[in-house]
This record gives structure tokens, sequence and C-alpha cells, in this order.
């Protein structure tokens, strides 16, 4: 079998042969068990999300009277006296520094200065204008978790 000059008929043949394995493929990929979808109820492949949203912290890691910074999830959690947690962002509303502190009732900003109600997120002290936002976070079990 030698090599044919490509000419309109063998380019049309060819076109033809691709339209015709692409039909046969996409039958047999339909009827096919790895195009089946199982259905699930869970959120995910790993299960379902866990009642009261993601782990934050043990509740005797936040301080009462004070707080902790989680890095990782840039959230600041505070409490007071008794198990009620607070959750705010861990960013600054100045200019975006992350806070570094939780001290004296506030939370503070090393970048400069600005000072946040631990229980509020109110601005206490400048240069920032507005409060840090708040995150919801729910207490259960000893544990903190978003909300
Ligand atoms: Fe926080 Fe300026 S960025 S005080």
């Amino acid at each position: 079998m030698g090599i044919e000059p490509l000419t309109r008929r063998s380019a049309l043949r060819g076109v033809v042969i691709a339209v015709a394995a692409a039909a046969v493929g996409f039958v047999v990929a339909r009827a096919g068990r790895a195009s089946v979808l199982v259905p699930t109820t869970a959120a995910n492949g790993y299960g379902p999300e866990p009642q009261g949203g993601r782990l934050l912290a043990r509740l005797d890691q936040v301080p009462a009277g004070g707080g902790v910074i989680l890095d990782n999830a840039k959230i600041v959690l505070t409490r007071g006296q008794g198990d009620t947690v607070h959750g705010f962002s861990a960013i600054c509303t100045h200019q975006g520094c992350p806070v570094a502190q939780v001290s004296g009732g506030a939370i503070v900003c090393p970048c400069h200065g600005s000072r946040f109600d631990a229980q509020t997120g109110a601005v206490v002290g400048g240069p920032a204008n507005r409060p840090l936002p708040p995150i919801p976070v729910v207490v259960r079990d000893g544990s903190v978790y978003t909300a």
C-alpha cells in the first residue's frame, strides 16, 4: 500500500472517517459505565459539610478577656469573661495590614496603631475609620467554628 497523493476526494474521505469515528466514540462514551454520574447528597466527594462550619480553634485557645489571631484564616477571635466568642476579619481597615495582638480590650494593628474594640470591632483609635468586618462564629462542644 503506497502513499496516496492528497486530492480533494481523499481529503473528503478522511473528514468522513473522522466524523464517523467521533460519532461512534460519543455513543460508546454515553453508554459506558464511566460516564454514569452517581447521585449523592454529599456537599462534596468527601461527605457533607459538618454542622456549624469550619473548625477555627478550641475554646480554651481563646483566652478570656483577650483573643487569638488565626493567621492562616485571617480571623481574629476575641472572648469576654464568659464563653461568648466574637470573630472579626484580621485585616486592618486602614491600609490592609494584618492585626497583631489583642490587649487591653482592643485589637491592635501594628502598622499605624489603629485599635478596634475587641467585643464589637468598632474603631477606638485611628487612623482607621471603619470597623473590622465581623466573621460569624459559633461555639459548640468546646470549639469555635465558622457559623
Ligand atoms: Fe492598620 Fe494602618 S494598616 S493602622
